[in-house]
């Protein structure tokens, strides 16, 4: 059976990307229960809110039937091999979804594998998070192509993908994060390859948000970074979303996070819970992209 994987966001072309976005939006009744009879395996091994609920949901619409899982159950690399578990879920499921440490558990995964293998967050990317996000920006601000988008803060695995599916939908990418923490040259000309309308890196956040019409940040210190908290605490002081930041960009600019978040952090409070934010449309957007991209995945495994 030839199937795709979702690994990263480029995974999926351009016009694959916009396809998985008319998915997504499409009454639930018009998807025909791609899943119908079939299970879904869903590997965590960090936590999660948004990600299990989403997926478990969007599993469920599609008529099939989720398998949450924790890592240290199955224990990935230590009760078994991965390569191991992916062949034996491979015969139980129609897909295998899973959230890792190390990016290249999920390239094991998907080495091995003969059904779909899906990131639900990895250290390098959230390709998931990255259609809901476009999905949100999208419903906001209409046509993404030559519209700006502006992340703030650490160039993490949901930076990675918001600005690849950003430059695969034709906007204008704006990085400011701070030295270190940034994003290389290669992934920079990689975004322009992807279609970005310009990309361009700032360490000054107040001149990476001029006139921008959507303002993302995250989390200073992501999962399985805890023990840096207290010097990116300090890095990051100068990366807050605030309100003097917001207003310097276009006048109905959104505020857009994938939460968890850390008010008086990343964002101030005024911010994240005032009239621009759009957080709980873009966390609830995670259901109808994770539909979406389930459904695409399942069109291609035939
Ligand atoms: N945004 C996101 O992936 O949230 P969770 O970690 O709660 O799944
Ligand atoms: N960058 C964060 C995203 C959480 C959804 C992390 O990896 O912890």
């Amino acid at each position: 059976m030839n199937h795709r994987n979702f690994l990263h966001t480029y995974d999926l072309s351009a016009n694959e990307l916009a396809s998985v976005l008319e998915l997504a939006q499409k009454p639930i009744h018009q998807l025909g229960n791609p899943l119908a009879g079939q299970g879904v395996a869903l590997i965590f091994e960090k936590p999660s809110n948004r990600t299990r609920h989403s997926m478990e949901m969007a599993v469920v619409q599609l008529g099939g039937h989720p398998v949450y899982t924790r890592g240290e159950e199955v224990g990935i690399d230590v009760r078994e091999s991965v390569e191991d578990i992916t062949q034996v879920m491979s015969g139980y499921h129609a897909m295998l979804c899973a959230r890792v440490f190390d990016h290249g558990v999920l390239h094991r995964m998907a080495a091995v594998s003969s059904v779909p293998v899906v990131n639900m967050l990895s250290d390098f990317a959230h390709p998931l998070q990255s259609v809901a996000d476009v999905l949100t920006m999208q419903q906001n601000l209409g046509d993404l192509v030559g519209k700006t988008v502006t992340y703030v803060g650490d160039f993490n695995n949901v930076a990675r993908s918001l600005c690849e599916a950003s430059a695969m939908l034709g906007m204008h990418i704006r990085l400011s994060c701070p030295e270190g923490y940034d994003a290389h040259d290669n992934e920079l000309l990689g975004l322009n390859e992807l279609g970005a309308a310009s990309v361009e890196q700032y360490r000054d956040v107040s001149i990476a948000v001029q006139d921008a019409h959507a303002v993302h940040t995250d989390t200073w210190t992501s999962m399985g970074q805890e023990s840096e908290s207290t010097e990116r605490e300090a890095v990051f002081a100068a990366y807050q979303v605030t309100d003097e930041i917001m207003s310097l960009a276009d006048s109905n600019a959104i505020f857009m996070h994938c939460l968890p978040a850390h008010r008086g952090q990343e964002v101030a409070s005024s911010v994240i819970d005032g009239p621009q934010s759009k957080i709980y449309q873009q966390a609830h957007n995670r259901m109808h992209a994770a539909r979406g991209v389930l459904a695409f995945l399942m069109g291609e495994a035939q």
